[in-house]
């Protein structure tokens, strides 16, 4: 039993983005909104909202825009102000308050693993979560706190997974073990985007992590691969056997908003669930399906 607090979170955002050039050329992936909220806020929301206070944010190069969403625009927020747009004024005052957000550099980048091991120091010996940017999780609880209840209860570190189907597990990480009930599985290995018939489950990690702080040890054990990256999964499975790991089914809707159609999914379906705009999204949907107005 590890009753230890789960305080920060490490948000690696510091790849080049490839898939959404060219809109990734000139700003961060992580600043591309669904609708008008840009999805790293959305993920420092999840954070925060599953008692996370210090948020690591790994960036690189000319990727600034996203610790100035953090921090005050005094100028429009003044503006705003004196225009009686007080609300706006607020939402803006609001970011720079939602955290506390310590950022760090990844100068070259070598991998998600690498990525998480720049934030060693800023974390220090204490359990932390992982969240990365390009999944976003629709769900009641948030998924990180659902990770959080899971590692306190079980005082080990626990991936969030979801089901995938058998054609697809090569996509993703995919863990094996023994199943402790419907959701828990306690975990032997992870494997990083096996074939069908390699797969030890359909049970794949989309980016939601807590982690112990053991695995920054084991990621700079861990050998890099192909391009000089030292992938996240390989130190994990170094993990796994070295402090054991557990694998949790989250409740949830994930959405891939690291590639264009799941970037369509979530934008449809968050602007479905706003009551300013599931109406006028509906009437757009039948005009261009061939329906009519
Ligand atoms: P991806 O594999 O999606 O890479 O990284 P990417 O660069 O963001 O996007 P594509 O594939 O080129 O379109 C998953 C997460 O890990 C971070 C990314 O910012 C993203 O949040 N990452 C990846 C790093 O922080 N550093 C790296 O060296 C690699």
């Amino acid at each position: 039993m590890s009753k230890q607090r789960v305080r920060k979170a490490v948000i690696p955002a510091a790849g080049l983005g490839t898939r959404f050039l060219p809109a990734t050329k000139a700003q961060p992936k992580e600043m591309i909104p669904i609708i008008d909220v840009p999805m790293i806020q959305l993920i420092v929301e999840e954070a925060v909202r599953s008692g996370i206070e210090d948020v690591i944010l790994v960036t690189a190069r000319h990727k600034e825009s996203i610790e100035n969403h953090f921090d005050h625009a005094y100028e429009l927020e003044d503006t705003l102000d004196r225009r009686a747009k007080k609300e706006l004024a607020d939402v803006s005052r609001s970011l720079a308050n939602l955290c506390n957000l310590i950022s760090v550099r990844q100068k070259h980048p070598l991998g998600l693993g690498h990525a998480v091991l720049c934030a060693a120091q800023a974390v220090g010996d204490e359990p932390f979560a992982v969240l990365l940017g390009d999944d976003l999780i629709d769900s009641e609880v948030p998924c990180t706190r659902q990770l959080i209840d899971v590692f306190q209860e079980r005082g080990a570190s626990v991936v969030g997974v979801m089901e995938v189907p058998h054609a697809e597990v090569s996509k993703y990480g995919i863990v094996g073990g023994r199943m402790e009930g419907d959701r828990l599985m306690a975990v032997d290995r992870l494997v990083e985007k096996p074939s069908p018939g390699e797969a030890p489950s359909q049970l794949a990690i989309p980016g939601r992590y807590v982690l112990d702080p053991a695995i920054f040890q084991c990621l700079r054990e861990t050998p890099a691969g192909r391009g000089g990256e030292i992938q996240l999964t390989d130190g994990l499975q170094i993990l796994a056997k070295r402090k054991g790991m557990y694998a949790y089914r989250f409740d949830g809707v994930r959405y891939d908003t690291g590639d264009r159609v799941g970037f369509i999914d979530a934008t449809l379906a968050y602007a479905l669930k706003r009551p300013d705009l599931a109406g006028p999204v509906k009437e757009l949907m039948r005009k261009h399906l061939g329906g009519g107005r």
